[in-house]
C-alpha cells in the first residue's frame, strides 16, 4: 500500500468517525422525551428532591406540564407550603404533595418513615436534585460541619433515599425513573472541592445503579444529568445567557434527556458545548478559564464575611 493510499484512508476514516459524532450529538439533543413512558396505571407520582426552589422546582413545573403528580421535597415547610400553593394554581389537573425532611441532617430511619409516608402512591419517577456547595473557599476554611453537610445533601441523602425507595420503584408493572442532578464542578474547580466531589460521588452512583439495576433484570432507568452554570435559582439571579440558562430551560432539558440511553449525559445543549471545548483543550486552557472566575468568586464570599 503507497503511502497516498494509506492517508487518504486515513482521512476518510477520520472524516466519518467526526461525522459519526457529529450526528450521534445532534441526535442526543434533539431527539424527543421519553417521559410520558413513565405515566400509566392510576395516578402516576414523581419525587423531585429539593423541589422549593431553582431547578427542583423547575423539574417539578415540567413533569406537573407532562402530567405527573408531583411530591415535593424540601427542609423549609413554610417554603414547601408556598411552592405547592403556588403549583396547584398552576397546574389543576395533577397533585402535588409535600415531604419535609433536611437532607443535611436526616437519619436513615427520618428517611424510611419518609418513603413509608408514600405508601400506595404509584410512584414511577425520582429526582435526586436537592443539592449545593457551601461557602466558594480553600478546603481548610470551611468547618468541619460545614464539609459533612456539603457531603450529607449532595451525596449521602441521595443514596440513602434512593435506597428506601428502591423496592418501590422495582416494580414488575411498569418502567420507572431515577433522574440524578450532578454539577459539571466535578471537573476540577477549585474552591468547591468537597462540593465538586459529592457531585462526583452522584454521577458515579448513577452509572453504577444503572448497570446493577440491569443486571438485577430491573426495568428501571438511571441517568445522572451533569449541569454547568443556571441562573434563577436561590443563589443566583443573574442575567441569563445561552451558556448560563434559566432553571426552567435547564429542567426541560433534563427531562428531553430521559430516555437517551445514557447514563451519564450533559444535560444541556450550550453545557456539552462547554464540555466539548474543555474535552479539546488542554487542561492548562481550562484552569485559565476557571481559576479567575472562582478566585473573584471566592473573593466576593470573603467580603461578605467581614
Ligand atoms: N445552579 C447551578 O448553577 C448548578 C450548577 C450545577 C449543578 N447544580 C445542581 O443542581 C441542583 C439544584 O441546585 P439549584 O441551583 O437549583 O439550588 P437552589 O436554587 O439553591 O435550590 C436547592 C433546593 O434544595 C433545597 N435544599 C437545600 N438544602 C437542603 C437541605 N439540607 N434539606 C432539604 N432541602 C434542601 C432547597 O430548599 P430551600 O428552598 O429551603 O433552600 C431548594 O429547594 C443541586 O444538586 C446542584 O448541585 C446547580
Amino acid at each position: 500500500m503507497n503511502a497516498s493510499l494509506l492517508f487518504s484512508g486515513l482521512g476518510v476514516a477520520t472524516a466519518s468517525y467526526i461525522t459519526l459524532r457529529f450526528l450521534r450529538f445532534i441526535r442526543l439533543y434533539t431527539r424527543p422525551s421519553s417521559v410520558k413512558r413513565y405515566i400509566y396505571g392510576e395516578n402516576p407520582w414523581a419525587l423531585v428532591t429539593g423541589a422549593s426552589d431553582g431547578i427542583g422546582l423547575a423539574i417539578a413545573q415540567e413533569l406537573a406540564t407532562n402530567g405527573f403528580n408531583v411530591i415535593l421535597h424540601g427542609r423549609n415547610p413554610e417554603k414547601l407550603e408556598t411552592t405547592k400553593t403556588r403549583l396547584e394554581g398552576e397546574h389543576k389537573n395533577v397533585q402535588f404533595k409535600s415531604v419535609v425532611l433536611n437532607a443535611s441532617s436526616a437519619t436513615s430511619q427520618q428517611i424510611e418513615q419518609a418513603v413509608a409516608s408514600l405508601d400506595g402512591l404509584n410512584l414511577t419517577v425520582l429526582v435526586n436534585n436537592v443539592g449545593g456547595a457551601a461557602k466558594v473557599q480553600p478546603l481548610e476554611k470551611n468547618t468541619a460541619d460545614e464539609l459533612d453537610s456539603v457531603m450529607n445533601v449532595n451525596a449521602r441523602f441521595p443514596a440513602q433515599l434512593t435506597k428506601a425507595l428502591l423496592p418501590k420503584l422495582a416494580r414488575p408493572q411498569g418502567p420507572t425513573l431515577i433522574m440524578n442532578i450532578g454539577s459539571m464542578a466535578d471537573l476540577g474547580v477549585p474552591y468547591a472541592t468537597v462540593y465538586g466531589a459529592s457531585k462526583a460521588f452522584n454521577m458515579s452512583m448513577s452509572s453504577c445503579l444503572a448497570v446493577e439495576v440491569k443486571a438485577e433484570g430491573r426495568n428501571i432507568e438511571v441517568v445522572g444529568i451533569s449541569v454547568g452554570r443556571v441562573t434563577d435559582v436561590g443563589h443566583n439571579k443573574e442575567d441569563s445567557s445561552f451558556f448560563t440558562p434559566t432553571a426552567r430551560t435547564m429542567a426541560r432539558a433534563c427531562v428531553d434527556r430521559v430516555g437517551c440511553g445514557r447514563y451519564i449525559v450533559v444535560g444541556y445543549i450550550g453545557h456539552a458545548i462547554q464540555k466539548f471545548v474543555v474535552d479539546l483543550s488542554p487542561w492548562i486552557v481550562f484552569e485559565m478559564l476557571v481559576v479567575p472566575t472562582m478566585k473573584d468568586r471566592k473573593e466576593n464570599e470573603e467580603r461578605k464575611q467581614v
